[in-house]
């Protein structure tokens, strides 16, 4: 029998990072510095995890970066001072503001306010436009990080059917839009399943790649899957033991699928490789 393949974001990601050097430096020879600055509010425990890694790989890599951390209760104008001034700081080429806010706090509000040539998440409305009109800015990290999956080990999406189950603005959207995209890393035919979907195994059980960020631990199992499906699993989770668990029970499914993503070791670690990139990016663009 052939043996399932396993996707390694790590391996794409460490392949993406040997050429950051090289890029850095021509950004420098030009007197151009790329910087991040990661906006953190309150102490949600994923979020201040996410931001950690974030900033640990910038400080291994030497790319400036800085956390803003503040408190759960902020204000929205006290926040909006702060991302009014990042917009105006050129040590900052790029700004992140960690999702997800407080309840106080309206995200789409407050997301609108970054400087959209500054905005290396590609949340902004205007670069959303973008990049649903094929026109694409920045491409939101973590769907950036599968069509780099899917690239490196050789997968064409073209006429493959790609099911992706959630609706998010921060994956869900942006790849059902990127694998039905008009260009080579496109050219699938998509559905796109969410929480209301019904029958969710009769739409799963079709899919060629299958895309889950349903924030459910493990919730896909082998009978919900198509033989050698290709599974990308954008799931972070913690099962009942305190273990990181995907959205796919892999135990489940791995006999079955063609190929997969692993949880720790796929989807987040391409999250991350992606800002940087388009952390990069965003000093690029002021050559
Ligand atoms: N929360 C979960 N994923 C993300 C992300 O990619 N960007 C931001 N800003 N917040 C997140």
């Amino acid at each position: 029998m052939k043996k399932t393949l396993i996707l390694s974001g790590v391996e794409v990601a460490n392949h993406f990072y040997n050429s950051v050097p090289e890029r850095i430096q021509s950004l420098l020879n030009k007197n151009i510095k790329p910087g991040l600055a990661v906006i953190l509010i309150g102490s949600n425990p994923a979020s201040k995890i996410y931001v950690r890694k974030k900033s640990e790989k910038f400080k291994d890599l030497g790319i400036h970066s800085e956390t803003f951390s503040l408190p759960e209760k902020i204000q929205q104008n006290e926040l909006l001072e702060l991302i009014d001034s990042l917009n105006k700081d050129s040590r900052f080429t790029g700004i992140l503001l960690q999702l997800p806010l407080p309840k106080h706090l309206d995200s789409n509000y407050l997301l609108n306010k970054i400087d959209p040539k500054k905005d290396v998440d590609g949340f902004h409305p205007e670069n959303m436009g973008l990049l649903f009109s094929g026109n694409p800015r920045y491409i939101p990290c973590t769907p950036k990080g599968i069509i780099k999956i899917l690239e490196y080990y050789n997968i064409i999406t073209e006429q493959l059917h790609s099911v992706v189950i959630g609706r998010s603005n921060i994956v869900g959207k942006p790849i059902a839009s990127l694998l039905s995209s008009r260009s080579d890393k496109g050219n699938s035919t998509v559905t796109i399943c969410h929480s209301k979907t019904s029958n969710l195994s009769y739409f799963t059980q079709q899919a060629d790649i299958l895309i889950a960020a349903v924030g459910i631990p493990q919730k896909i199992k082998a009978n919900m899957v198509k033989k050698s499906a290709i599974i990308i699993d954008v799931g972070i989770n913690r099962d009942k033991n305190g273990k990181i668990v995907g959205d796919v029970d892999i135990d489940s499914v791995i006999d079955k699928v063609g190929a997969i993503t692993p949880v720790p070791g796929g989807v987040g670690p391409m999250t991350i490789a992606m800002l940087v990139e388009n952390t990069i990016e965003s000093a690029e663009k002021l050559l």
